[in-house]
């Protein structure tokens, strides 16, 4: 996706993938400072421990509590900075700092109000699991207009301790642990647990608290495989549904926006994440059709 995003933008400039222990991320980091790295992407375990290690953090960051993404800039003669990306000649920066971003909370409703074509204004949304992405779209999600929202997870207190979060955030928000009644109208539900990564996974939702009838649209963060048994079971149900490959697209677009100070080539990111992540089409199809 960044690749083709970077040959469309006629930089020559390549993404790759290093895999890092915890233990050597900040000798990593810095290693990467010292070669004149434009900036990189994080990954969990990654996200929490470079928020004490970049040198500023951008207001996304700070609020999301989370970085993945890292630009690199260099001070110039006169003092001021610019992105290592975009300076021609990178051995007379004075310094280079880094800067960390957190671009993951806004890719959440970029999806699905592209992906499901829905307004969520007003809406009453269900949301499974409270780990790392589940906390933030339960507090990203008052922000595209949610009204009421269900927060359900294996562990209980991680529930309780996002409510808390969003009383102080969304005092409007109406929050409740668990499942709605029988008979009230859900218009999205969305799985944040890594429940449906692997065949042998049990369901992500509660067979006796949840009526399929009752909801209209699902999104699955999950994007591989492309349809886990959630999405199916929604879409038999009826509803519409999208995974989250656009989540991860958004992500990835705004991190090279970020970088580039361009306009993403959103279209051939799209096409070359669908062409790694689904080789043989057929998934994606049928997610379209599904969608
Ligand atoms: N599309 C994208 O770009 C994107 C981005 C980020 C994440 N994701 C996906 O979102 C999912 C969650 O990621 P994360 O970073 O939030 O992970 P995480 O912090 O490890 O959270 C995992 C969540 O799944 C629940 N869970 C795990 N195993 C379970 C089980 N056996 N039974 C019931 N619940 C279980 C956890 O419940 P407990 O709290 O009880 O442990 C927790 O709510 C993953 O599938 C990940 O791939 C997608």
């Amino acid at each position: 996706m960044q690749n083709a995003g970077l040959k469309q933008l006629e930089l020559n400039w390549r993404y790759l993938a290093f895999d890092v222990h915890p233990d050597r991320l900040l000798q990593v980091l810095e290693g990467m400072r010292s070669m004149h790295f434009v900036g990189l992407n994080l990954t969990v375990p990654h996200k929490l421990l470079a928020l004490e290690w970049v040198d500023e953090l951008d207001e996304s960051a700070r609020r999301w509590g989370a970085v993945n993404t890292i630009r690199f800039d260099g001070q110039l003669h006169d003092g001021s900075w610019m992105p290592v990306g975009k300076a021609k000649e990178t051995g007379n920066f004075q310094a280079i700092r880094s800067v960390g971003y957190n671009t993951d909370a806004e890719a959440i409703l970029t999806s699905i109000r592209e992906d499901l074509a829905l307004d969520l204004k007003h809406s009453c949304c269900v949301l499974l699991g409270a780990g790392g992405a589940g906390r933030v779209a339960a507090l990203k999600l008052p922000e595209g207009g949610v009204r009421k929202l269900f927060l359900v997870n294996r562990t209980r207190s991680k529930c309780e301790t996002i409510a808390r979060e969003l009383q102080v955030t969304h005092p409007d928000l109406q929050v409740e642990i668990g499942y709605p009644q029988s008979g009230e109208k859900v218009d999205l539900i969305l799985n944040a647990t890594s429940l449906g990564l692997k065949a042998s996974d049990s369901m992500p939702w509660d067979r006796e608290s949840l009526n399929w009838d009752q909801v209209s649209h699902a999104y699955d963060m999950i994007y591989q495989p492309a349809e886990t048994p959630f999405l199916k079971a929604a879409r038999l149900a009826g509803c519409r549904t999208a995974n989250g490959l656009g989540m991860l697209l958004h992500q990835g677009a705004a991190a090279l926006e970020i970088w580039t100070g361009q306009t993403p080539p959103l279209k051939t990111m799209r096409e070359a994440l669908h062409t790694h992540i689904y080789p043989t089409g057929s998934s994606v199809e049928s997610m379209e059709s599904a969608g």
